[in-house]
């Protein structure tokens, strides 16, 4: 599927040339990484006994009972630091480590790729440097707060609208005029070739244990498996070991925000055109000229204008059905999940449940949804915002 960064006609390296070396080189410590013995220990390791894993695949009993289906969560939310994010972030500190370069700098939307990266940097001795959008900054005050405690500086951008767009392009700006004494910790499975297949890898870990885990716990695969869709790592992660299944339909879901209709939402595949962006060739929201959209999500973490290469190509081949859900019906299902399950759900993950619940499937379906993070990062501003439809 994938040949030389692209995937399809999607992917690619669309860089400055300054990067073109510092890229090289990312790419060849990661492919000798990855056929390290130590390197691949030390991340078993740090997922053992770092992150927690193997995180559960739990039976979300109420909402099963009363949809008529089985509903199982993969409990992503209970990873060290509260969501996929780090899977992601210490494969790619251990890596800056092993190239001998120990300051990170990273892009966050929800903070928590921030948190990840932050964390990850003070458990093996580095330096962290963390863009945040300004709006970013407002709405997960909380995290700010955490990373900096990690020992990160987190430099607020006020540009664009203030949100993951913006910082990616100041994260990338940064790196452009320092290519060699930082690493970047890319948050999704986006950026230019290698890191949208090497953050696939390091999350591919989540659908590894989930395949596992239902022929283990139920039996056979799934009838369908679901996950939100940002950037698109936590999806594209728990896909990857269902790929080949050709009985397992996947679904991703986007942030329709206030409605496709309006200029308000995130749904990338849904409503996007081909284009170049954050130095890879993708879906994109664009307006007529070509100038990438503003966006809006109800979630930080959506709130991006792009989606990964290999979602695009999946898309194409439809081997991956790419749904939108709205703000109204991410807090609906929020509250149902907090009320009948007693898990809350960060309000990204809350989009992949918003779909099941507006969804009708058959008796006994069996579904397997990627719970990519815990809510307490989102709380201060739902009962700011949305106090009286979620208490
Ligand atoms: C909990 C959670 N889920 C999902 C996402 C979306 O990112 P991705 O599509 O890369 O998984 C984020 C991003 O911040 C997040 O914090």
């Amino acid at each position: 599927m994938k040949s030389n960064g692209y995937y399809g006609e999607y992917g690619g390296k669309f860089m400055p040339e300054t990067l073109a070396g510092p890229l090289e080189n990312v790419e060849k410590a990661y492919r000798q990484a990855m056929k390290d013995p130590d390197f691949l220990e030390d991340l078993n390791k740090d997922h053992k006994f770092f992150i927690g894993r193997e995180t559960p695949l739990y039976y979300a009993q109420n909402l099963s009972q009363e949809l008529g289906i089985h509903l199982y969560f993969k409990r992503e939310d209970l990873c060290h630091t509260g969501a996929h994010k780090i899977n992601n972030a210490i494969g790619q500190a251990r890596l800056a480590k092993r190239m001998g370069i120990d300051h990170l700098i990273a892009e966050t939307g929800a903070g928590q790729h921030g948190i990840a990266t932050a964390t990850a940097a003070a458990k093996l001795g580095m330096k962290c440097t963390v863009f945040m959008g300004f709006s970013d900054i407002k709405r997960q005050a909380h995290n700010v707060d955490r990373m900096r405690m990690l020992g990160a500086t987190v430099i607020a951008v006020e540009k664009g609208s203030n949100v993951l767009k913006d910082a990616t392009s100041e994260a990338l700006r940064y790196w452009v005029s320092h290519p060699t004494s930082c690493f970047y910790v890319i948050g999704s499975a986006i950026g230019p070739a290698p890191y949208p297949e090497m953050v696939r890898n390091f999350q591919s870990i989540i659908g590894t244990e989930a395949r596992k885990q239902c022929l283990n716990q139920f039996g056979t695969l799934p009838d369908e498996v679901i996950a939100c869709i940002g950037g698109g790592s936590n999806a594209i992660g728990i896909f990857s070991a269902f790929i080949e299944d050709t009985s397992v339909k996947l679904t991703g879901v986007e942030a329709a925000g206030k409605g496709l209709h309006t200029d308000f939402h995130a749904a990338t595949i849904t409503s996007g055109k081909v284009g170049v962006f954050h130095g890879s060739k993708m879906y994109l929201l664009q307006d007529e000229n070509g100038q990438i959209k503003e966006t809006h999500s109800i979630s930080a973490g959506l709130d991006y204008p792009g989606v990964g290469p290999e979602h695009c190509y999946l898309n194409d081949i439809k081997r991956v059905d790419y749904r939108s859900v709205t703000d109204k019906e991410v807090i609906e299902a929020f509250r149902k999940t907090v009320r009948s399950e007693g898990i809350i759900p960060a309000l990204e993950s809350a989009h992949a449940i918003a779909h099941v619940l507006k969804s009708t499937y058959p008796k006994g379906y069996t579904i397997v949804l990627n719970l990519s993070g815990r809510g307490d990062k989102d709380l201060d501003q739902l009962l700011r915002e949305h106090k009286e439809e979620v208490l």
